[in-house]
């Protein structure tokens, strides 16, 4: 019988990771994301949620530096990237990135935005997401109130233009949400990445250019 560790091996994106350098398979979504999205478009200040262990601080730092090369012109562009990763969980550090190991849900958050960027942010992502009980029911709620912190802090953080990434579960409430998002957004738009595997209920909900 074939055990969930070795499924996960033989995976196709699993393997693709492990081939280019990326710390986990997640990396794949974040890219088809930016290659149907373009959020990463003038990013520079970056704030990444739920980073562990660090792909999409990966993928993030990638696009940074190219932008800085790529953008030098009368737009809004910058001579230097700001990355911050922040999970619960240790994550191994990343040249240039300011990892923190902090939860999100409390104001010590909130400080270390401040201190860190000192100006808004161009590009909000979040990965993040509960570890699961086993209770569905329980879980999409726990989710959901995590999203609606992450719902906050964007409001608060992503500049004016700015986009943003957020994982959500679909399930009970997410109409609601996706409806409270969109008013923040010009252009609201969920995508399920072909990396996000068929049996989560993750999708991932683009918002773009910020009111
Ligand atoms: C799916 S993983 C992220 C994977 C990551 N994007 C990558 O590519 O490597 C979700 C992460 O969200 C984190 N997380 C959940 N709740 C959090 C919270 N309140 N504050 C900070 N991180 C949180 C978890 O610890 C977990 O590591």
């Amino acid at each position: 019988m074939v055990n969930n560790r070795e499924l996960h091996k033989k995976d196709e994106f699993y393997k693709k990771a492990k081939l280019e350098g990326y710390r986990a398979r997640s990396a794949f979504k974040l890219l088809d994301i930016q290659k149907r999205f373009n959020i990463f478009k003038r990013a520079f200040y970056i704030l990444d949620i739920g980073s562990a262990p660090g792909s999409w601080l990966q993928v993030a730092k990638k696009y940074a530096e190219e932008n800085i090369e790529k953008y030098k012109d009368q737009f809004y562009h910058r001579d230097h990237f700001k990355i911050m990763g922040v999970d619960l969980k240790n994550v191994t550090p990343i040249d240039d990135i300011n990892i923190i190991k902090s939860d999100i849900t409390t104001p010590e958050f909130q400080k270390k935005i401040d201190i860190f960027f000192l100006n808004k942010i161009d590009l909000i992502l979040s990965d993040a997401s509960v570890n699961k009980t086993g209770n569905k029911f329980t879980d999409q709620i726990r989710q959901l109130n995590l999203c609606y912190k992450i719902l906050e802090i964007i409001q608060k953080n992503l500049k004016n233009k700015g986009n943003t990434v957020i994982k959500v579960f679909q399930g009970s409430d997410f109409n609601k949400f996706t409806r409270d998002m969109n008013i923040l957004f010009r252009n609201l738009k969920s995508f399920k990445p072909k990396s996000s595997k068929k049996q989560s209920n993750e999708i991932f909900l683009i918002g773009l250019q910020k009111i």
